[in-house]
């Protein structure tokens, strides 16, 4: 592992979309001058942030804007990708995250991912727990391991009298959850979180909210939410995305503010922010 001096050095800081109190930042991953390509095209444009370990990140924005795109530099998604090229430096805990050396199924391990649809394995709920760790090759007894991340997803009572039960048989909530427990049985460090609670009702958002917040203890969260209420409810910090278009009439998505939560909420410093947090735009 190469060590790169203290992360904030490598970050360049922008005038107003400068985050305040870094100082109090212990940054899992160190973003600076990312830009995103599919081909060609640019998709998101210089991007500079730091995420906080064990905070809970919200990304807020547009459609289109470029949140997804982004969240997916974050575990190597965009390897999948064809034509994505991320360029720039993401730095975890120091090291580059693209660098040579670096296995991107050992980071895919380490930093877990839940999208926007629950999908489970068409196998039972046990194995849905179980696979993650099997084919990692994880010590200890899978009953346990398998005990501990339903415990921890908040859904062991309501499903440990059937766990060979297929998973596609529990409510979409459930299966979220479950989906959370699949991406913690491999005891990651980052959650990456793409609306996940978009398919679900409010009862079962509110399940989901309240166990993001339990496992911001011990996990270090990252969410992409259109519901901006979900965002002031749970992120300690916020990033506010759009996009904007470019002299040749193309659209670009870029970082325009990143806070805490409160003050993105209460008194954004720029306009764009404050049009988009009050509804007048997106
Ligand atoms: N696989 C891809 N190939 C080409 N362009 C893509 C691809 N994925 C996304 N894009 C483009 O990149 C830009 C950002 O898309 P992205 O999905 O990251 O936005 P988003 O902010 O997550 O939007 P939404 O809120 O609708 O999910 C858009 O212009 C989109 O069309
Ligand atoms: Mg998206």
């Amino acid at each position: 592992m190469t060590e790169i001096g203290t992360p904030m050095a490598n970050v360049t800081v922008r005038g107003p979309e400068a985050p305040r109190n870094l100082e109090a930042l212990d940054p899992v991953f160190t973003v600076s001058d990312l830009s995103v390509f599919y081909g060609d095209y640019e998709a998101v444009r210089e991007v500079d942030m730091l995420i906080g370990n064990r905070e809970i990140t919200a990304m807020i924005g547009p459609s289109g804007c470029g949140k997804s795109t982004v969240l997916r530099c974050f575990n190597r998604m965009n390897d999948l990708i064809p034509g994505a090229r991320p360029a720039g430096k993401i730095l975890y805990h120091g090291e580059d995250l693209y660098g040579d050396h670096v296995d991107p199924i050992e980071v895919r391990r380490r930093i877990g991912m839940v999208f926007q649809k629950p999908n489970p394995f068409p196998k039972s709920i046990y194995d849905n727990i179980a696979y993650g760790p099997r084919v990692n090759g994880m010590k200890g007894k899978m009953d346990d391991l398998v005990e501990q991340a339903l415990t921890q997803a908040a859904l062991w009572d309501e499903v440990k009298d059937k766990l060979k039960q297929n998973a596609l048989s529990l409510s979409g909530g459930q299966q979220q959850r479950l989906c959370i427990a699949r991406a913690i049985a491999v005891k990651p460090e980052v959650i990456l979180m793409d609306e996940p609670c978009s398919a679900l009702d409010p009862i079962a958002t509110t399940k989901i909210e309240d166990l993001m917040q339990q496992l911001a203890r011990d996990y270090t969260i990252v969410i992409v939410t259109h519901n901006m209420q979900q965002a002031a409810r749970v992120s300690h910090r916020t990033a506010f995305f759009t996009a904007e278009v470019d002299d040749k009439g193309v659209r670009h998505g870029r970082l325009v503010e990143y806070d805490e939560t409160s003050r993105i909420f209460t008194n954004p410093t720029d306009k764009r922010t404050e049009d988009y947090i009050t509804g007048r735009f997106g």
